[in-house]
């Protein structure tokens, strides 16, 4: 007999009732009385549990006790037409096998146990409900991002992790080393000699393979980076992670118009794919968290994302009225609360924010005409703020140049040949993958959608 997962049987059921099943998994809770007991049984292929009967004229209740909640089990029996509410189908035990016994000190005994107390136990947390849903979710976004960019003709392009170069120029990178810390080489100077470190300089975890990106987009045309980047921020907020994946597609004669279309097109694509292929577990989240989750999704996928520029969204906070704890003005990097008061109070709707100050971006955002804003734009979302940051790239290798030596950045020359040597407009932006994930799920903090988070005095695992 092949072996079925939960889902293929429940998905099938109809034509398996009266057919010996084989199944196996962990039991999430057990009850019945003297006659009769039930085990829901997952085995993480779904949300919906497979229904057990025992009937205890053939088992006996000494064997039954031991499959507590948490045990993982091997069932042979015939599938049959369920006799009471809340399933379809359930199987009518023949054999079991019992593979280990959870003792009463399984720490997921009960329902409702909060966030914090699961991100403690976030080794078994994903055999909840609530994390089983969030990970098959994060796998299928997973999929169709690459199908998304597979079917448009994108090289999926893969950038180092360990690096030599800071691409977003913010200075909160993880230095890799294997120079012994309590007995730095010095130089001469007495500066940390890093020519006798592992790769003969200074090396850090990337904080974004846009760079590198942009030498596979100047050959490859159009190419898009999945991997993780490291941040060494001390940012302790629901939207920050210090290991976390990003998408980074870059395309080569892209003007921003373009890499706005594509943003816009991606990410409906990415929530319309899920709706079609993660529905039982996105209304379990709608149904348990938040009420309006699906409503949202929806409302992402049917309406046009608002576009405009970061002056005239600057204008409408001056004008709200509203007291924001950070002051508005021309110039400021807008925090969290302009960007949600943008989206949520003002538009009600997705924005694309361009077009902001220079001084407030990256050294490789295409100078605008007036001199004093780049060709920047920011996706900002409802519950999430930034869930995309991208830019048209400065194509002028004298313009480029110039920016490079203002902000005083070594060892560019690699970058700065794409500009020398036949250079194209060009376009990118890139997608945090957890905050994509928390907007699907509705998840209120980014620590509960990726399985082992990292952020500041958290490394377990
Ligand atoms: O806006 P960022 O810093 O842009 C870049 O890194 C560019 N090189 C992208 C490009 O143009 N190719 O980061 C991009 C996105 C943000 O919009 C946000 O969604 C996510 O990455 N992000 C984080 N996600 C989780 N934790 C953090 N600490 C994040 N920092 C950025």
């Amino acid at each position: 007999m092949k072996k079925k997962t939960i889902k293929e049987i429940l998905k099938d059921s109809e034509g398996l009732v009266g057919k010996e099943i084989d199944v196996k998994g962990w039991v999430r809770t057990r009850r019945g009385n003297k006659n009769v007991q039930f085990v829901a049984l997952n085995d993480g292929s779904t949300i919906n549990n497979l229904q057990i009967v025992f009937d205890l004229s053939k088992f006996s209740e000494e064997e039954l006790k031991s499959i507590t909640t948490g045990s993982s089990i091997h069932v042979k029996g015939e599938l049959v037409a369920s006799q009471g509410a809340g399933q379809s189908v359930e199987v009518l035990a023949r054999e079991l096998e019992i593979y280990g016994t959870a003792p009463a000190d399984y720490p997921l005994q009960k329902k409702g146990h909060t966030m914090e107390f699961l991100r403690e136990k976030a080794h078994l947390r994903p055999r909840t409900n609530t994390f089983g849903a969030v990970l098959r979710i994060r796998h299928a976004l997973a999929y169709a991002i690459h199908k998304f960019f597979n079917d448009k003709g994108f090289f999926y392009f893969h950038t180092p992790l360990i690096t030599a170069s800071d691409c977003e120029g913010a200075g909160a990178q993880f230095q890799v080393t294997t120079l012994p810390l309590n007995e730095l080489p010095k130089t001469e100077e007495g500066a940390i000699d890093y020519s006798k470190d592992f790769f003969g300089k200074m090396a850090s975890l990337t904080v974004s393979g846009q760079l590198e990106g942009e030498l596979g987009a100047t050959a490859l045309g159009q190419i898009y980076t999945f991997g993780p980047t490291f941040r060494a921020e001390n940012s302790n907020t629901p939207r920050h992670l210090s290991e976390f994946w990003m998408i980074e597609p870059e395309m080569a004669f892209y003007e921003i118009e373009d890499n706005m279309d594509l943003a816009e097109e991606f990410i409906k694509y990415c929530v319309s794919y899920v709706l079609e292929h993660c529905y039982d577990d996105i209304k379990f989240l709608n149904d348990h968290f938040d009420h309006d989750l699906i409503e949202r999704l929806k409302f992402v996928v049917d309406n046009d994302f608002v576009r405009l520029s970061y002056t005239d969204g600057v204008k409408i906070l001056e004008d709200s009225g509203k007291k924001f704890e950070f002051p508005v003005s021309w110039g400021i990097d807008l925090a969290s609360e302009h960007e949600r008061y943008l989206v949520e109070e003002h538009f009600k709707k997705p924005v694309i924010l361009t077009d902001y100050p220079k001084e407030i971006k990256a050294f490789y955002m295409k100078l605008n005409d007036d001199g004093k804003t780049v060709r920047a734009m920011d996706v900002l979302f409802p519950k999430i703020g930034e869930i995309i940051g991208g830019s048209q790239r400065e194509e002028n290798y004298e313009k480029l140049m110039a920016r490079i030596d203002a902000l005083g950045l070594e060892g560019m020359e690699w970058y700065l040949d794409t500009r020398k040597y036949g250079t194209v407009p060009h376009s990118g932006f890139g997608l945090g993958f957890e905050r994509l994930v928390q907007f699907v799920t509705g998840m209120q903090n980014i620590r509960d959608v990726i399985p082992f988070p990292r952020y500041p005095k958290a490394c377990e695992y």
